[in-house]
């Protein structure tokens, strides 16, 4: 068990965030654009994380909190190397965010078992399915993590969308092609309740469909919640053809969120 000890204060890490991401600064627009892309996206996945972990012990929502700060510290040296945030193309970003950790000693202020858990929980964040027999505090920040992650990825995408193309973050995209089409594979995929794999896809409408399969990943009710709450399949539903198909994978994700939510009403 962990040490319920006092909880360490995070503003030195967070400080240390700050002058990490000042690090990176960069002269071209269209370079900084994507820093700052991630930098906000660490910040509110620090939130999130917080949000998700009330009601749990002050030093786990304060774990919570530390793996956020250092879950994506990778994507900075990748963009700033590979201009890039496709993993496939450039370098695993969790396990660079894990060597970027301990580079810079950023957890020495925890308990050797803590550090561990979060060096975990970074490291594995981006993995398709969280592995069996991981310890079960481990498993559980590591589930904290990636439910926060997600809240925020939803965000960025739905306002890269939003945004006139001049002043859109190039990498938030990935670089599909942005082509009316749905593969069908994909499309099967999220109709069988099932995660879309990266490599299935071969248009921006498919990773549209990728990011809603994500609601079949997500671990805590309070995220499903939150899902609910900012009408992220609404959002997604306005970003995608308005055909048959695309509307009846958007329902069978629909029914799975209402059950969920359900069930955790009838078995709190
Ligand atoms: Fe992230």
């Amino acid at each position: 068990m962990m040490s319920e000890a006092e909880v360490p204060d995070l503003e030195p890490l967070r400080a240390w965030f700050a002058s990490y991401c000042g690090s990176f600064r960069s002269p071209d627009p269209e370079q900084q654009r994507n820093f700052d892309l991630k930098e906000k996206h660490t910040r509110n996945v620090c939130l999130a994380a917080r949000r998700i972990a009330q009601g749990e012990s002050p030093r786990f929502c304060m774990l919570a909190e530390v793996a956020a700060v250092c879950h994506d510290l990778g994507r900075f040296p990748q963009f700033r190397d590979f201009h890039t945030f496709k993993d496939s193309d450039s370098l695993n970003h969790a396990h660079l965010s894990a060597q970027v950790v301990k580079e810079h000693a950023l957890l020495d202020f925890l308990t050797r078992q803590e550090r561990e858990t979060v060096e975990i929980a970074v490291r594995l964040h981006n993995v398709f399915e969280v592995p069996a027999g991981l310890p079960p505090e481990t498993g559980k920040l590591l589930r904290l993590l990636r439910d926060a992650d997600k809240l925020d990825i939803w965000r960025v995408f739905i306002e890269y969308f939003q945004a006139p193309e001049e002043e859109r973050a190039s990498a938030a995209g990935l670089g599909f092609p942005d082509i009316p089409e749905c593969a069908p594979e994909v499309l099967d995929a999220v109709r069988s309740g099932k995660l879309v794999h990266l490599s299935s896809l071969r248009s921006l409408n498919d990773f549209k469909l990728l990011q809603v399969s994500w609601i079949y990943d997500i671990n805590f009710v309070s995220t499903l919640s939150f899902i609910r709450e900012r009408g992220v399949l609404e959002q997604f539903a306005a970003i995608l053809p308005d055909d048959d198909a695309v509307l009846d994978a958007l329902a069978r994700v629909r029914e799975y969120l209402d059950r969920r939510l359900d069930d955790s009403t009838r078995n709190p």
